[in-house]
């Protein structure tokens, strides 16, 4: 990947993030509390996730090569895998009325990453769209179906 990112290119890599840490001046993609669903197991992989993120972006805006990228691209993508898994099966063990149109989200997100990561290896996409997606969806899934499921689990007694 070469180091002439379009204007465009730069503003879908990190401005147009729905992440509202950007709106007050922090450093995007760290761990707040208005993130936490307040179930520790799902809060510390999300933490992970956020993590493995920062590091797709140190990668992506150092534009190191197309190896280096798909590892670390293949390790988010597996972690994100694993997580789905943790959450699905507590939603299995506390009988989550709302499981299907959760699970149904996480497949969606898995197929179009699928996608996205088959374009990559091709090269007819470049990581730091995957990463503007991946960021906008987490974010926006965290921050809705995530906390609803944690609000539900609260209520089961599970912190
Ligand atoms: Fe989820
Ligand atoms: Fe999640």
């Amino acid at each position: 990947m070469t180091n002439d990112m379009k204007p465009e290119d730069k503003r879908l890599a990190g401005i147009t993030l729905k992440n509202p840490e950007n709106k007050m001046g922090f450093k995007p993609f760290m761990w707040n509390n208005r993130y936490s669903v307040y179930v520790d197991e799902i809060d510390e992989q999300h933490q992970h996730l956020m993590k493995l993120i920062r590091k797709m972006r140190a990668v992506v805006e150092t534009q190191l090569d197309h190896r280096i990228q798909s590892n670390v691209l293949d390790e988010l993508l597996d972690y994100t895998h694993y997580h789905f898994n943790t959450e699905e099966m507590l939603m299995t063990e506390y009988q989550y009325p709302f499981s299907e149109i959760h699970k149904r989200q996480h497949d969606e997100f898995t197929f179009r990453i699928q996608e996205f990561r088959a374009d990559f290896y091709q090269g007819k996409v470049q990581t730091f769209k995957i990463l503007s997606f991946l960021v906008n969806w987490l974010f926006d899934h965290i921050l809705v179906s995530d906390k609803e499921l944690g609000r539900y689990l609260n209520s089961k007694g599970i912190f």
